[in-house]
């Protein structure tokens, strides 16, 4: 990254280096973690081909929606949604936009830190050799024991949030640009691999079958949502990330390409995981409704039974901290870019306070899994919470609102300038998504989940 003294902060340095970051900011625990457990206690395939459509039809058009209204303003999202108020003659109310994008990253930090601490712990389990031979029995204990004890699962978030606040400090990416360069291609390499050992098992085709086969009498109402929301998390959208990471975008790089390598790649990495955990679920008579431990209860009994699965299994779950971590970074900028540039915070004021206060929360969704166990607010544990109104509602309305804003209350020479797309028709077609396309589905999936449709 490299420093421009005539803009407000430092710019990626080329555009392969913004793919890297948006991506690693997309990839996370996202795709590996929660896309595979959702799937498995939503049905199947319905629930994969919904998730699809709705990146396809909404996620991908308000993305670029988003990098483009960052890049507009290169500022923070805060200061972006004031400034493009402004010049669009707006109302002011808009600028709440960021406000509540900081909250929801803040939020979704809380449980992402706890969740990405279990993925470290499990790279000690795995590097002592607590997989070698267990059969689906020893690994469910082996995950049930630590998710019950309340000082691993806060020693390992400690560490987390330590970590992602450390690498925020010295400023978005750095040292991060060039791991995501390494972490990504091997992180795939790891999954096709995992694939390939899905594949020699006799559930293969079963593992398949779940995921693909379409069944819409699978679906719930609140099922749709879920998938609509997935498609927001897993994408980044909605809540200022991708929008601070396109304040760093230079001017001259075309926003749509880069945008629809990053959501393939994005799917792509989900579905390989589903892919590999599924066969794995049937093969060891595992319910594909378990809930968040799915990944945690399946992929050790392969690592423990393969060959070259204690190397398999440490590489993974390291692989899987670092995409973690990248994702975690962006979760905070938004706040952390916002305490700089308009409270004069230095940058590590800035990272410590925001750090502690996420920790804090955290704390509801660790006490979750163990002693709050029993805890329920609105049939919900504290992590299930957190993850419904950030996922399912806050991430969808604040891409509702982000369409709306680029398709509706900007200036259509703004917007057509920002985005050069190489033909009119794209960028017609993108216009027609994000104006009318993107928010009536959000409003739709909204009315479909209170009942009135
Ligand atoms: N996309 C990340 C993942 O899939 C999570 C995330 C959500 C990151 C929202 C930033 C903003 O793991």
């Amino acid at each position: 990254m490299t420093t421009n003294n005539s803009l407000l902060h430092s710019h990626w340095s080329s555009r392969f280096a913004f793919i890297l970051a948006a991506t690693g900011s997309a990839v996370g625990l996202g795709n590996i973690w929660k896309f595979p457990y959702i799937t498995g206690e939503n049905g199947g395939g319905a629930f994969v081909l919904v998730y699809l459509v709705c990146v396809l039809l909404i996620g991908i058009p308000i993305m670029i929606a988003e990098t483009m209204l960052g890049r507009r303003s290169q500022r923070n999202p805060v200061e972006t949604m004031q400034m493009l108020t402004k010049e669009a003659n707006a109302d002011e109310n808009w600028q709440y936009l960021g406000w509540m994008g900081m909250i929801a990253g803040v939020l979704i930090l809380s449980y992402y830190s706890v969740i990405a601490g279990w993925a470290s712990a499990y790279v000690v389990k795995a590097f002592t050799g607590s997989f070698f031979n267990a059969d689906a029995n020893a690994i469910q204990s082996l995950f049930d024991n630590f998710t019950a004890s309340p000082l691993q699962l806060m020693f390992w978030h400690s560490v987390f949030m330590g970590a992602t606040m450390w690498i925020v400090s010295r400023g978005v990416s750095h040292g991060l640009e060039k791991s995501v360069r390494f972490l990504m291609p091997s992180l795939f390499v790891l999954l096709i691999l995992l694939v390939g050992y899905a594949m020699t098992t006799n559930s293969y085709q079963r593992g398949l079958h779940f995921m693909f086969n379409v069944d819409f009498s699978t679906l719930t109402r609140n099922s749709v949502l879920t998938a609509m929301g997935h498609a927001f998390f897993t994408l980044s959208l909605g809540m200022g990330s991708i929008m601070v990471y396109g304040a760093y975008l230079p001017k001259d790089i075309s926003i749509s390409k880069t945008t629809y390598l990053v959501a393939a790649a994005d799917t792509i990495v989900a579905l390989l995981a589903g892919i590999a955990i599924f066969p794995l679920v049937f093969e060891h008579n595992l319910h594909p409704a378990s809930g968040p431990g799915l990944i945690f209860q399946t992929l050790p009994i392969a690592f423990g039974n393969m060959t070259g699965g204690w190397l398999m299994g440490i590489l993974f779950f390291v692989l899987l901290v670092f995409a973690a971590l990248s994702s975690s970074i962006s979760l905070i900028e938004p706040l952390v870019a916002w305490l700089v540039e308009n409270k004069n915070f230095t940058r590590e004021k800035a990272c410590i306070w925001s750090g502690l206060g996420t920790w804090f929360l955290g704390l509801g969704t660790v006490f979750s899994f163990n002693i709050w166990k029993d805890v329920h607010f609105f049939e919900r544990t504290i992590f299930q919470l957190l993850d419904y109104i950030t996922a399912n509602l806050m991430l969808p309305i604040g891409g509702f609102c982000i369409a709306v804003f680029a398709g509706w209350i900007m200036h259509r020479d703004h917007t057509q300038s920002e985005l050069q797309m190489p033909c009119k028709p794209s960028y017609e077609l993108w216009r027609i998504l994000v104006r009318y396309v993107a928010p009536a589905s959000i409003f739709l999936v909204f009315l479909h989940v209170i009942g009135v449709l």
